[in-house]
């Protein structure tokens, strides 16, 4: 039996999902105009759909799960389940408005056409903050809508905010966060459950292997207590004699984001010979 998962066929989230389930260990070929795709290394089968498509694909079993941004699934409402958080994609969903126009707050959107493809989740935040604003549904190029009087504001997602910059509109409110997810039908039987474990499995190694380093380096035993607590490891350090009597060789792993304070720290206690390689995966 094999399990069927949704990703994005063309757009933000295309490329990064392809490779999560490449680091994964997941073999497949993805020619832009296929529709689904046979993995042969893993029970597993890929659709290639729009993604905002995807819940509704999940929630029906078409597909059984699938990798979408939160902001979909927080806009179609549909019966899934989020299982794991994925750490790519990373946008949110902003009010905006033309930059030369002064934002007097969230009063100032009382009365005003609002633009956007994410009517459910506007219309939640404007009744959470008592405002009566209009809501014009556009399903796309909603940052055009100001410019052709349509409306005052937009409500849409921005990433690197390129798109609100060339269109003359500045952010104005932050209404949700948003990253890529991994969906899954609340409905899954045993074994399919199985299967999707084992690939949250792989995705958590994928994803810890990235966030780390391994790191080698020289050491004087005068100072390897000192050392060992800065690079404490999974477990903790391997240590080797050097040849040169008085040193020795400390294998360990170091988070990525604490690298650099860590590196300068371990200079100071006398460490020497500094290497970092990247890892692959991580299996705690
Ligand atoms: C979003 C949004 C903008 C763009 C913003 O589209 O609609 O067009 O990304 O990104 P930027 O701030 O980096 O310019 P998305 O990729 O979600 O495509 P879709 O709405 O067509 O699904
Ligand atoms: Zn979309």
């Amino acid at each position: 039996m094999k399990l069927k998962i949704a990703i994005q066929k063309s757009g933000r989230l295309n490329e990064d999902s392809v490779k999560l389930l490449k680091e994964c260990g997941i073999d497949f070929s993805n020619s832009l105009n296929k529709l689904k795709t046979d993995v042969t290394n893993f029970p597993l089968e890929i659709l290639f759909l729009r993604d905002d498509d995807i819940p509704q694909y999940v929630a029906d079993k078409v597909a059984d799960i699938g990798i979408v941004g939160e902001n979909v699934v927080a806009e179609k409402q549909k019966e899934v389940k989020t299982l794991e958080h994925l750490g790519f994609g990373k946008c949110r969903l902003s009010i905006a408005i033309p930059k030369d126009k002064r934002y007097g707050g969230l009063k100032s959107l009382n009365g005003t056409r609002i633009a956007t493809s994410y009517t459910n989740i506007l219309a939640a935040f404007l009744k959470r903050n008592k405002i009566k604003a209009e809501i014009h549904e556009i399903s796309g190029s909603v940052e055009i809508a100001p410019g052709i009087g349509l409306a005052e504001a937009i409500c849409d997602l921005v990433s690197s905010g390129s798109t609100l910059f060339t269109n003359g509109l500045k952010e104005a409110e932050t209404i949700m966060k948003s990253e890529a997810v991994l969906i899954a039908n609340p409905k899954l039987n045993k074994q399919e459950l199985a299967i999707v474990n084992k690939l949250i499995f792989r995705i958590q190694a994928a994803r810890k292997a990235k966030k780390n380093k391994y790191i080698l380096l020289n050491a004087p035993n005068k100072n390897l207590d000192k050392i060992i607590s800065l690079i404490p490891g999974m477990k903790s350090p391997t240590i080797l004699p050097l040849a040169d009597k008085g040193w020795s060789s400390i294998h360990s792993v170091v988070l990525e984001d604490e690298f650099w304070e860590v590196i300068e720290k371990l200079k100071a206690y006398g460490a020497q010979g500094i290497l970092v390689i990247p890892i692959e995966k991580m299996v705690i």
